[in-house]
């Protein structure tokens, strides 16, 4: 007999924890502690880590065009559905979320990337 645990206590998968944004727009979370921007791109919603690449500002607060969320502090831009840079002085990618629809609302998985890099080869990258 297998015991079924709720999706939110699976290893790395936890409710986001907040309304979610309206198409074109984000809202900020912090799931567990993690800074995570939620964006709606044209009803798909994408979940970046609010962290800019260039000097680890938080990106929350930036504009929201179609799928690149530009900084505040100096306009770089990345592509909220894959954390690839977009524009300088931007150069590395951010770390992207994966997303699921759970029994209590969006749920994001905290211990993965959604690039599937390694939790090590992510440290490295991000350094
Ligand atoms: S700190 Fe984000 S573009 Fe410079």
């Amino acid at each position: 007999m297998s015991e079924e645990r709720p999706a939110a206590e699976e290893a790395g998968w936890v409710a986001l924890g907040v309304a979610l944004p309206a198409p074109g727009e984000w809202v900020a979370a912090r799931p567990a502690g993690h800074a995570v921007v939620l964006c709606n791109v044209a009803g798909t919603f994408h979940a970046i880590e609010d962290v800019c690449p260039h000097l680890q500002v938080a990106l929350s607060g930036g504009r929201l065009e179609g799928a690149l969320l530009e900084c505040p502090l100096h306009g770089g831009k990345v592509d909220v559905r894959s954390g690839a840079a977009a524009a300088p002085p931007i150069r590395r990618p951010a770390r992207v979320y994966a997303l699921r629809q759970g029994a209590a609302g969006l749920e994001i998985d905290l211990a993965g990337d959604d690039t599937g890099e390694s939790d090590d080869d992510l440290r490295k990258r991000l350094r």
